[in-house]
């Protein structure tokens, strides 16, 4: 790439797509890197900005992304409950899980929300364990959050026929089985080395073992060897429980794959191009972490 073709692909004419982040904090984001990868990549006029909104703006923030001529947004931590109950109309799956992370507007200037988290996690595992089948056996989730729900939403689409819910919290491993509605198992957090017998995939979605948090205390014993094993924990990238479980030889699947393929459907919808997740993009965006 010369010079001026390194600035034609940063420079903005006034036709320039956009589209951006909602969220507060919203410089912990890696979607800006994310996104302006790919901008640059396919030399496209447009930007993603981060787009910091405190909790009690964020109506007026998503109202006004038509008005000032964007194409949508994504949507982050802590608004991606809260956003749902102001788009115009949602997804399936975004209503089933309760929250959205990524807005469409629409020609008439309307906004659609969209949850593409399950479908990150859904392209990931199949990127990297084509093998796994949703009849490989149960699945246990550790964790309630957010991320849990999304992820059970994509296994029971998967055909998913039991899933494990193990969380600190089982209050709200309840409310996710009775608000979700599916073939769920609670189980204690104190059983959780337990609910892995016989199970054919293991996601931790709990923030244990990130960087700065405690790690995640399991006892693997019980995991089948075959089974797979998914830590939406990306940094850091191996963490304690997928370097355990592949020094036991499970096949394992990292978390920063989700975070890559979850962008592809709001890039696609905001710029009017199919993105590819790529060694070149992963290695981009794990430079930052
Ligand atoms: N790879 C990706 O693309 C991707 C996407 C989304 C999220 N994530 C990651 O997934 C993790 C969860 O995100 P989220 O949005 O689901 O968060 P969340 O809604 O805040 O849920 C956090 C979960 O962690 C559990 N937890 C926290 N501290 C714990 C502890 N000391 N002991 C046991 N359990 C504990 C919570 O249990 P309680 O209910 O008991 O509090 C809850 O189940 C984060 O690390 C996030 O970065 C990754």
């Amino acid at each position: 790439m010369t010079e001026s073709d390194a600035i034609d692909a940063t420079v903005l004419s006034g036709r320039a797509m956009l589209a951006g982040v909602v969220g507060w904090p919203v410089s912990h984001s890696r979607s800006p890197r994310l996104h302006g990868f790919w901008l640059r990549h396919h030399r496209i006029d447009g930007a993603y900005l981060p787009l910091p909104v405190r909790p009690d703006s964020l109506a007026a923030a998503l109202r006004a992304l038509p008005l000032l001529g964007f194409k949508g947004a994504n949507v982050t931590v802590p608004h991606k409950e809260a956003a749902l109950a102001i788009v115009d109309r949602a997804s399936a799956a975004a209503r089933r899980i309760g929250a959205l992370n990524t807005i469409v507007v629409g020609a008439d200037g309307t906004l659609e929300g969209q949850n593409t988290d399950g479908f990150g996690f859904r392209e990931n595992l199949r990127a990297h364990q084509p093998d796994w089948t949703p009849t490989a056996g149960p699945a246990v989730l550790l964790g309630a959050g957010g991320a849990a729900r999304a992820i059970a939403v994509a296994l029971l689409e998967e055909g998913v026929s039991e899933i494990r819910l193990v969380n600190r919290t089982a209050d709200r491993a309840e409310r996710l089985a009775r608000e979700i509605n599916g073939p769920f198992q609670i189980h204690r957090w104190a059983d959780r080395g337990a609910a892995l017998a016989e199970a054919g995939l293991l996601v931790n979605t709990t923030t244990l073992g990130m960087t700065g948090q405690p790690p995640l205390d399991l006892d693997l014993a019980a995991l089948p060897t075959d089974a797979v094993v998914n830590d939406i924990v990306y940094a850091p990238l191996e963490t304690p429980l997928l370097a355990a479980a592949r020094a036991r030889g499970n096949p394992v699947v990292d978390g920063v794959g989700m975070l890559l393929h979850q962008a592809r459907p709001g890039f696609a919808a905001w710029y009017g191009v199919e993105p590819e997740v790529t060694p070149a993009l992963r290695a981009f965006v794990l430079r930052d972490l």
